[in-house]
C-alpha cells in the first residue's frame, strides 16, 4: 500500500518543486499571491481590466497574474506600455495561442496567430503596405459611407413605422448590420444582404460560420490555463475540421467567384480578396494565409467596431449636454443640406475628442491581445523579468 502511495507522492513533489523553482528563479514582477494549481484564476473579478487596474493600484505597474500554471505579465503605464511594444518589440510579439486559436490559424498561418519571424513580418509588410493604404483605403470609402447611409435610412424607417413612434429602438442591431455589411465588403468584395434586408445562401452559411467559431473557441477556455487538466476537456478534432472545411469551402467559392470575374473584367477590384488574390505570388502567400488572413480581418473588424460605437452611443444618452454639443457641432459645420462624409471629420474636433474619451471609457479589446515572450526579457525600473 504505502509503495503504491510513493510513485503519486514523489510526481505532485516533483511537480511542486519544479514550479517554485521556476517561480523563484526569476526576479517576476509583484501581483496577488497565486494558489496552487489554480494561481489566481479565483481572484479575477468579471471585468478583467478593471480588476488589474485595481492589482496595479497596490501593486505598481507591472504586476504577475497567474491563470493556472501560466504567467500573465501585465503593464499599466505609457513608459512600460512603450518599453514592451518598442523597444522589446521582436522578443514579445509572439502570441500564446490556445488549442483553439491554433486549429483556426493552422499554427499561426495567418496574422492575429502568427508568432514573430519571417512569416509574420512579410504579412505585415503585405497589410501596410498594401492593405491598408490611405489610397486603397480612400477608395473603399464609397462602401463605408453607403453602408452608414443605409442604416441612417433604416433606423429612420424603423422610428417613423406606425407602432413604433416613440418606442426604444436596439441601436445594437442596426450597429451590427453596418459593421457586419462593411467587413463583408471590404474582405469579401460582397454584400450578402440585398435592400429589402434578405440574407442570401452565401451570407446564411457566413453567419453560422462565424457562430459556430464562436462557440468552439469558447467550449475550452477553462481547460487551456491548467495544461496538465487538459485531458478532461479533450479537444473535438472532428467539430475542427467540420468547421475549418466549410471556412475552406465557402472562402474557396467566393474566391472563385472573384478569380472569375477577373479574368472577364480584366481589372482587379479594391476590397481584401482581389488585392491578397493578385499578390499572392508576389509576396508568395500561401492559400492558408490567404484564407486566414480574410477571416483575420472579419474577425477583428466586425463586434470591435460595432461595440465602440455602441459605446459611444450610450454614453452620449448618458450625457445630454455632451450630445447636445456633438449636434452643435455638426449642424454648424455640416448644416442641414447634406449628409456628412468622411472627409468632414478633421473640420470636427469635438466629435473626435467624443469617440477618443468613449474608447478611453470603453475600449473594446482593453487587454489587447495578449503577447508571448520568445525570450527571458528585462523590463521596467527596478528590472523585472518576463521570462
Ligand atoms: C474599434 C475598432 C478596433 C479596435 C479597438 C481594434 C483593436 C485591436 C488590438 C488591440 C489589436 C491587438 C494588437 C496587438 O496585438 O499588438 C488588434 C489587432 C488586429 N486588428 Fe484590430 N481593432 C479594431 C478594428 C479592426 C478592423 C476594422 C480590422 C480589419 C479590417 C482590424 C484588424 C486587425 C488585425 C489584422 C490585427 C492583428 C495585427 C497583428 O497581430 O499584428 N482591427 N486590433
Amino acid at each position: 500500500m504505502a509503495l503504491l502511495l510513493i510513485v503519486p507522492i514523489s510526481l505532485v513533489t516533483l511537480w511542486l518543486g519544479y514550479t517554485l523553482y521556476q517561480r523563484l528563479r526569476f526576479k517576476l514582477p509583484p501581483g496577488p499571491r497565486p494558489w496552487p494549481v489554480v494561481g489566481n484564476l479565483y481572484d479575477i473579478k468579471p471585468v478583467r481590466f478593471r480588476c488589474f487596474a485595481e492589482w496595479a493600484q497596490s501593486y505598481g505597474p507591472i504586476i504577475s497574474v497567474w491563470f493556472g500554471s501560466t504567467l500573465n505579465v501585465i503593464v499599466s503605464n505609457s513608459e512600460l506600455a512603450k518599453e514592451v511594444l518598442k523597444e522589446h518589440d521582436q522578443q514579445l510579439a509572439d502570441r500564446h495561442r490556445s488549442r483553439s486559436a491554433a486549429k483556426f490559424s493552422r499554427d499561426g498561418k495567418d496574422l492575429i496567430w502568427a508568432d514573430y519571424g519571417p512569416h509574420y513580418v512579410k504579412v505585415r509588410k503585405v497589410c501596410t503596405l498594401e492593405l491598408f493604404t490611405p489610397k486603397r483605403l480612400e477608395s473603399l470609402r464609397p462602401i463605408r459611407e453607403d453602408e452608414v447611409t443605409t442604416m441612417v435610412e433604416s433606423v429612420y424607417n424603423h422610428c417613423t413605422t406606425t407602432g413604433n413612434l416613440g418606442k426604444a429602438i436596439l441601436v445594437r442591431k442596426h450597429l451590427g448590420s453596418v459593421a457586419f455589411n462593411n467587413i463583408t465588403r471590404l474582405a469579401f468584395g460582397k454584400r450578402f444582404v440585398n435592400s429589402e434586408g434578405v440574407m442570401d445562401e452565401q451570407g446564411v452559411e457566413f453567419k453560422a460560420i462565424v457562430e459556430n467559431g464562436l462557440k468552439l473557441g469558447a467550449s475550452l477556455a477553462m481547460a487551456e490555463h491548467i495544461p496538465w487538466l487538459r485531458w478532461m476537456f479533450p479537444l473535438e478534432e472532428g467539430a475542427f475540421a467540420k468547421h475549418g472545411a466549410r471556412r475552406d469551402r465557402l472562402t474557396r467559392a467566393i474566391m472563385t467567384e472573384h478569380t472569375e470575374a477577373r479574368k472577364k473584367s480584366g481589372g482587379a477590384k479594391q476590397h481584401f480578396v482581389d488585392a491578397l488574390l493578385t499578390l499572392q505570388d508576389k509576396y508568395d502567400l500561401s492559400e492558408d494565409t490567404i484564407i486566414g488572413l480574410l477571416w483575420d480581418m472579419i474577425t477583428a473588424g466586425m463586434d470591435t467596431t460595432a461595440i465602440s460605437v455602441e459605446w459611444a452611443m450610450a454614453e452620449l444618452i448618458r450625457n445630454p449636454r455632451v450630445q447636445q454639443k456633438v449636434q452643435e457641432e455638426l449642424d454648424r459645420v455640416i448644416g442641414l443640406e447634406r449628409v456628412m462624409t468622411e472627409a468632414d471629420f478633421s473640420s470636427l474636433p469635438y466629435l473626435q475628442c467624443v469617440i477618443k474619451e468613449a474608447m478611453r471609457l470603453h475600449p473594446p479589446t482593453p487587454l489587447m491581445l495578449p503577447h508571448r515572450a520568445n525570450a527571458n526579457v528585462k523590463v521596467g525600473v527596478p528590472t523585472r523579468e518576463v521570462p
